[in-house]
């Protein structure tokens, strides 16, 4: 889906290349010592940042993790500024040349990372720190410590305003979701980044020392993240097989992700949890593989001991999923995502806030699907009907709320509905 970009993501771009601009002028003038030694090692961390640019690691179809922590760090401690902030800023940029070079990627990551390790460098001189640093000096290690911080803090914040611009997402979601996004690796290539800078300059060698370290938390995290991809995939997979087994659902659980994301979204519901409901949503028939073919894709009524099948599948379901810890979050919406607002759900009869609002949001979506698509037993119903159906329902079947940001999704207006409360479910299994 391609969406508008607001016109503040380029007022951002703009910004941090003007504040850029400031702080270079601002330390152009800086005159400490620059041997022959620090002029080939710039060039070296440059090439080995625009390295980490064309090994990025990707975790999603438009996302990906740059790991060159290790390298700016480094930087940040052996070349005052601006010099560590030209070097590696640069390095971005060509690295995104070399890429995927899009014009907008290129001034706000590589301004980005000017800002982040100049602004970090005034921080750690301010704390007492030296370029190159010095272990013996008294207070060295809160300058370090002070230096990390800042820079993991500045880094995440002015990536995540890019991100919530783009995204058109408050800056507090994308704040969570990114500072959680390899953080302990980053702690790690910071300390490979200390060590280097300390031993570095003294023997320059130890660089290809460094490389190791790298290379293993570099391995460690593309095959977790992969894995998670991977992973993810597999049990995806597995719904939609499904899904296919019975000819009119198939696609059912995509479209009931899309749709329960929407509502998730609509209701203003954190990143994470759009994320996580999403997830539940893909998989919340999962618990169907128990039963038999000619049972799902039965045309008649099904015999109590069918039924009793039947109702089980939301516990398989949530007890696989809780197996797999990227849709673990998400097992108690599956679980509960055929109860009701009123009670009359199953499997336990919960009701009104009781049941998690993921699986409130889960049940509208699955329910609107169920209605808009063929049946053995009828025909999809039409989109007056459907609507019709949920204003009656709001707050007998399903969440008043849920309904009402549904209603909204669908550009419908919030009128009561009118008529007695369907006493039939419209119930998906
Ligand atoms: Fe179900």
């Amino acid at each position: 889906m391609k969406r508008k970009k607001s016109g503040w993501i380029y007022t951002y771009a703009f910004f941090l290349l003007v504040a850029s601009f400031f702080v270079f002028v601002a330390y152009a003038d800086i005159n400490v010592g620059m041997n022959f030694m620090s002029i080939v090692l710039m060039g070296i961390f440059m090439v080995l940042v625009v390295l980490a640019s064309l090994f990025a690691i990707p975790i999603s179809s438009r996302a990906t993790i740059v790991v060159d922590t290790s390298v700016v760090f480094a930087s940040l401690l052996l070349f005052p500024p601006p010099w560590a902030g030209v070097v590696t800023s640069l390095g971005v940029l060509i690295g995104l040349l070399l890429s995927r070079p899009k014009p907008l990627d290129l001034v706000i990551n590589s301004s980005v990372r000017f800002i982040e390790v100049s602004v970090t460098q005034i921080i750690y001189m301010n704390l007492g720190g030296t370029f190159p640093p010095n272990f013996n000096q008294a207070g060295v290690i809160w300058a370090f410590s002070g230096a990390a911080i800042v820079y993991i803090f500045l880094d995440r914040s002015l990536i995540s305003m890019a991100v919530a611009l783009f995204q058109k997402i408050e800056f507090g979601r994308a704040f969570s979701s990114i500072l959680t996004r390899a953080f302990y690796e980053d702690w790690a290539l910071i300390l490979i980044g200390i060590l280097t800078a300390l031993v570095v300059e003294v023997q320059p060698w130890t660089l290809l020392l460094a490389v190791i370290p790298v290379g293993i938390v570099y391995i460690a995290l593309r095959n977790s993240l992969r894995l998670e991809v991977l992973t993810l995939e597999a049990v995806e997979r597995m719904a939609d097989v499904i899904d296919y087994r019975d000819p009119y659902t198939a696609g059912h659980s995509q479209r009931v992700a899309e749709l329960a994301e929407k509502i998730a979204k609509a209701m203003g519901l954190p990143t994470d949890e759009v994320r996580t409901v999403r997830a539940a949503a893909r998989v919340h028939d999962l618990g169907k593989i128990a039963i038999d073919a000619g049972v799902l894709n039965k045309p008649g009524r099904l015999s109590d001991e069918e039924w009793d099948l039947m109702r089980r599948h939301p516990l398989l379901g949530a007890e696989i999923i809780s197996r797999f810890p990227e849709f673990a979050r998400g097992a108690d919406y599956v679980r509960y995502h055929h109860e009701r607002w009123d009670g009359k759900g199953y499997p336990f009869g919960l009701r009104g806030e009781e049941i998690p609002l993921g699986a409130r949001i889960i049940a509208v979506a699955d329910s609107y699907d169920a209605m808009a698509t063929d049946r053995p037993y009828r025909k999809r119903l039409t989109q007056d009907v459907i609507m019709q159906e949920f204003r009656r329902g709001a707050g007998v079947q399903w969440d008043p709320q849920v309904v009402k940001a549904f209603l909204n999704v669908m550009g419908e207006k919030e009128t009561k509905g009118e008529g007695p409360a369907p006493d039939r479910a419209w119930a998906p299994t």
